[in-house]
């Protein structure tokens, strides 16, 4: 997920939040997580199993070798100490490009390949990517109080720094508006992590039996053949993914990608079938794959 907004509008905050709505990690989890640590040497001492989802935010000076792994004898990096959790990158467009580009094999494939002149290692990194930027040098292009002041050139090259093939692989871009004073004194609260976290453990457990014996957990780690057997749809939704394959100048990845979105949201929603609005809202969620300006 990408989140892009204002400063101020809660992106940092929702992210950190995160980890209190995923489903909890199985045993078998557990041990590929804490096999992760102790590789990398993060183990403390009297650790012995980790239990919970890994949440790593690496801030944006961090080099690739610190991001994705590295080094003389390769040592797995913060995309593998978040395997099967969260890795938060605040601040998207600060990183490194070289960093920010590293991120697309394992983005695809779970792992990360390292090779050196003598060794070449591989770690897992099923990691959730949740990133979040500014609209602008300034933070205010969009927003409905303040005046941006910075050139379309400026906004131009800022949003450049994420590359088309990266943002292809994120499947949901969210735009987090600012939150007037209102908005936040008012009393009402919303859901509960809690609550959403019941619903994200019924989703999951409907994959996990959906895809017993077929070797994956979950809707995100679905092969393209899976995709065609568990994604089908209807010729209405066909219809609306090939309008916005034309509109938005999607790619083959970005179709599979919405497809398994749509895949989750119909999860959520407790049906068997994915029906045209599951489609429509996965779509969307890819917001960013247009021009913003
Ligand atoms: N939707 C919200 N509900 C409640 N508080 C919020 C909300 N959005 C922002 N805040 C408050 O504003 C602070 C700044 O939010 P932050 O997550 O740092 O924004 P951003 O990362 O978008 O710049 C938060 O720590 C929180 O106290
Ligand atoms: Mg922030
Ligand atoms: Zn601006």
């Amino acid at each position: 997920m990408i989140m892009i907004g204002p400063p101020g509008s809660g992106k940092s905050m929702l992210a950190k939040r995160m980890p209190t709505i995923l489903p909890d990690l199985s045993f078998d989890e557990a041990m590929e997580v804490t096999k992760v640590f102790s590789v990398a040497g993060s183990l403390n001492k009297t650790e012995t199993l980790i239990a919970v989802r890994p949440f790593r935010s690496p801030h944006h000076t961090i080099s690739d070798a610190g991001l994705v792994g590295g080094g003389q004898t390769p040592r797995p990096g913060e995309i593998s100490l978040s395997h099967l959790g969260v890795l938060f990158l605040d601040e998207l467009p600060e990183f490194k490009r070289n960093a920010l580009e590293a991120l697309r094999q394992p983005l695809e494939e779970g792992t990360i390949t390292i090779t050196r002149s003598l060794v070449t290692a591989s770690f897992p990194a099923k990691f959730m990517l949740i990133a979040a930027m500014n609209p602008c040098p300034c933070g205010y292009f969009g927003d409905r109080v303040r005046t941006c002041r910075c050139s379309p050139q400026q906004i131009r090259q800022y949003q450049a720094k994420i590359s088309g093939p990266l943002l292809d692989r994120i499947d949901l871009h969210i735009e987090v508006p600012s939150v007037k004073y209102r908005a936040l004194s008012n009393k009402e609260t919303g859901e509960s992590s809690s609550t959403i976290k019941e619903r994200v453990n019924k989703a999951r457990a409907r994959q996990n039996k959906r895809y017993e014996g077929n070797g994956i957990l979950c809707n995100a780690r679905m092969t393209d053949k899976q995709i065609r057997t568990y994604c089908s749809i209807d010729e209405e939704s066909q219809g609306l993914l090939e309008m916005a394959i034309e509109k938005l100048g999607l790619s083959a990845r970005a179709m599979n990608r919405i497809l398994k979105v749509s895949r989750t949201i119909a999860d959520l929603e407790n049906k068997e079938t994915v029906e045209s609005a599951h489609v429509a809202e996965a779509i969307q969620y890819r917001s960013l794959d247009r021009n913003l300006i």
